[in-house]
Parts: structure tokens; sequence; C-alpha cells
């Protein structure tokens, strides 16, 4: 993890958040390409779930909502951590987080903690001029409840019926007492989460049953190591009261098991606290039968930050291989899937010096840009393909003295480091197809 966490600086994907004021703990920011990876991953889970079904609509809700939303959906009165304190270094620790629950793990001292206490994950704030009681809000913990209480809203403006979904992808913040483990547990996240509302006609299970299964496939299609994901069951005892079912995604982190996603059959437990709270109607009204009910909830929520970071964790790899010239070569690569790497294709030319080679390197790489995500780059060689690896670039092209006489391209793939002599006429429709 150390090396990961060191690369993901060093390259650009991750940065600590206000590091020249020594940081803030729990809140990071992403650099170009980590930037770039997390948007990739966005966008991926956004076409599987919203762009190719024709029953999930999207949303967009505002992080600052009533505070009743929060009264409503319970936030307030059980989204809590029990935590101690030290009495000796004053440093906060989760209840569940200790292995031992009469020594300290920062300072050693024995039966220092503070009786456990409630504490509420929801970030606090104002809304308005006066710092009052009155004004108190919160920022959303989960980007579900804006969701919940627009469901009226649109399933009536996008004129949809039972069973269709909500789909949104956004910042979520919980004031987490012990953040840690690099991106994973954060005090500002982002969140995509699927709503899927089903009638109650005895087929919420085959629903639920369904978008495990697509989940299953969406992270199988990225390439993710089927060896390090699993999908745990919760028990009755695990999951809360009111839902049906519940799965936590898990991926195998160099620090054990931590959960992506929660998928969750959650009845009408959401809609009901709105409509009593809020005493409006929330129900659908099913026109050919002529009857109001409440829908059941099939909820997908995944964080962004943790599949990012998984992508990360699961694409790198510390290589020792013979390359096609009998050299053995040592390399750091990260093995992006193609749609989700940073930089697809890296453009050089072999001489910096050369306007010749410049100039023929840059045309080609503006010729690639429209097409694919690509980057010009130029000097010595093997830094070259070395720096690329260690961004999971896919494909890497070099322009050389040979491309001015037969206009011919060396195309060096980063997975199996074969270099290959392409025609640039022909390298969209190359690279296209290996990608
Ligand atoms: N609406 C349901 C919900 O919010 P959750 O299990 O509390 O369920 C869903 O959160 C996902 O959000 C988690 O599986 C995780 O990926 C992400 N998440 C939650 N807390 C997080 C944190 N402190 N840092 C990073 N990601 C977090």
């Amino acid at each position: 993890m150390e090396e990961i966490t060191a690369l993901a600086k060093r390259r650009g994907f991750i940065f600590q958040s206000s590091e020249i004021y020594g940081g803030i703990n729990g809140f990071w920011d992403y650099g170009p390409l980590g930037a770039l990876l997390k948007r990739n991953v966005k966008n991926a889970w956004w076409r599987d779930t919203v762009e190719l079904r024709d029953d999930v609509v999207a949303f967009d809700s505002s992080i600052v909502m009533h505070p009743s939303v929060w009264k409503a959906s319970g936030h307030l009165d059980v989204f809590h951590d029990l935590m101690v304190d030290c009495k000796t270094c004053k440093h906060r620790f989760r209840l569940d987080h200790l292995k031992d629950r009469s020594k300290c793990p920062d300072c050693g001292s024995k039966d220092s903690f503070t009786e456990p206490r409630n504490f509420n994950l929801m970030m606090k704030t104002f809304v308005g001029p006066m710092e009052d009681t009155s004004a108190v809000t919160y920022l959303r913990p989960e980007t579900a409840q804006g969701i919940f209480v627009n469901f009226k809203n649109v399933y009536q403006t996008a004129r949809k019926r039972p069973p269709f979904g909500i789909a949104q992808i956004g910042k979520s913040f919980r004031n987490e007492i012990t953040p840690g483990n690099f991106t994973f547990r954060v005090r500002e996240f982002e969140q995509a989460e699927l709503e899927y509302f089903v009638p109650d006609d005895g087929n919420d299970m085959a629903a639920f049953e369904q978008w495990v299964q697509r989940r299953k496939a969406w992270y199988a299609a990225y390439g993710i190591d089927a060896e390090r994901l699993r999908f745990y069951e919760l028990t009755d005892a695990e999951r809360p009261h009111y839902a049906k079912a519940g799965i936590d995604v898990e991926y195998l982190f160099p620090w054990g098991w931590g959960e992506l996603e929660s998928i969750a059959h959650r009845g009408t437990y959401d809609l009901d606290a709105h409509m009593k709270l809020s005493g409006k109607d929330l129900r659908f009204f099913d026109e050919a039968a002529k009857r109001h009910y409440t829908p059941l909830l099939i909820e997908s929520s995944a964080g962004m930050d943790r599949t990012a970071l998984t992508f990360l964790v699961d694409a790198y790899e510390r290589e020792t291989s013979v390359d096609p010239n009998g050299k053995t070569v040592e390399r750091t690569v990260l093995r992006f899937h193609s749609a989700i790497a940073p930089i697809q294709i890296a453009v050089f030319s072999l001489a910096r010096n050369r306007a010749d080679l410049v100039e023929r390197a840059t045309g080609i790489e503006a010729a690639l840009r429209p097409h694919f995500r690509t980057q010009y780059d130029e000097g010595n060689i093997g830094q070259l393909y070395r720096r690329q690896d260690e961004i999971g670039t896919p494909f890497c092209v070099t322009i050389d003295h040979q491309t001015l006489d037969d206009a011919s391209v060396t195309v060096r793939a980063r997975d199996s480091m074969l270099q290959e002599r392409v025609q640039a006429q022909q390298l969209e429709a190359y690279v296209r197809e290996r990608l």
C-alpha cells in the first residue's frame, strides 16, 4: 500500500488536501491523472446504470437539504458511531475499531478510555446569515435522500412507472472519527447511487437479484480480479430491521477486505418515513388498477473513491520480465482496463531537438486526440516507457527518423511490451481494435 500511495503522489493521481498547511485528515485531492481515473470510473458506472437502460433516469440533487430530511431518514437520531477518548493522549477512536478495549493503540496507556459516547457523523453547517439553531442544517451523508424526497416529481415528469430507477452521482460527507487507509475511509467522498423502485407484485427479490448480477458483471467487465472481490450476503442480524436482503461488495485490499458498495432491498422504509413526517403522499398511482401503492426499493450504493482506489490497487504490479530483446527488465505497471486508464495513447518524438520529428509527432497526437485520451511527450525512450507504464497507458506510439521516410510509427503495447511497426494512417484503426 505504501508503494501505491507513493506512486499516486509521484505521478499526480492523489494529493493530501491542503498539503502546504500540513494537510487535513480525511480529505484528498485528485491530481490530473487521478481526476481522469475517477471520472472514467464514474462514466463507466453511469454508462451501465443509466445510459444503457431505458428504465433508469438521471438525477442531481442539492447537497444541503431541509433538516427534516435527516429527521425522517433517521440520520439525526441513529447515524452515530460509538467512540471513546484516550484520557492520556486525547486521541479519539471508534469503539468497534479497537482491537483491545483496555489499551490505547496510539500511546499504549492502559485503561485510559472514557466511557463510550455517541458521535453523530453528519457535518453541520448554517444556512443564511444567522448562526442560531434554526439555521442549522447538514451536508448530506448520502445522495439517496435527495432521490426519495423527489420520487413523485420524477415519476410524474419522466412519465415512469415501477419498475424504474433514479440514479445520481455526487458528493457526500461524513465526519468519520477515524479516517484512514488512504482514500478508503474519508470525510468527503462521492457516491454513485441507484434507487430502483419496483411494484409490490412479488417480483421484488428477482429485481434485487438482477441488480446484484448486473453489478457483478460490471466489476468483471472492467477487469477487477474476481479472486479479490466478494459479494458478502448480510445475515438477518447484520441487516437493518426493515431490509429484506442485503449484499456488501468487498475487495481484498492490502490491509484486508473493505466494502465498496452496498446493495439492499429496503422495502417501503424510505418513502414511508418521508410520507409520515412531511404529510405528503409519495405513493405511486397505478392508472390501470386504479390504486395507490408504495413501491418497494432496491438500492445499489457504490463509493466512487473506493472504487477508483480499487482500480488503482488491482492494476498495480511490480514485474520482472524479459523484453523482446532478451534483456531482463524490472518495471512498475498499472494494468488498467483501457476505459479506466487516464491516458490511452502516449505519442513520442524520439528526439527533442528535431523540429521535423516533433512536428510530425504532435500532428499525429492531434489527429488521435478527438478519438482517444492522448498525451504528447518527448525525450529518452526508456524513461518515457517507464512513465507511461507507471500511469497505466495501454499504448505508446513513437515517431522516429524512419517515420519521415515511410510514414510508419512504432506502437508498443503496455502489457506485452511488444513493438510493431504500423502505418501512421492506420494508427487509429489499429489502436481502436486493440483497446
Ligand atoms: N444510501 C446507502 C448508503 O449510503 P453506505 O453503505 O453507508 O450506504 C455506500 O455507503 C457506499 O459509500 C459504501 O459502500 C462506500 O463505498 C461509500 N462510503 C461510505 N462511507 C464512506 C467513507 N467514509 N469514505 C469513502 N467512502 C464511503
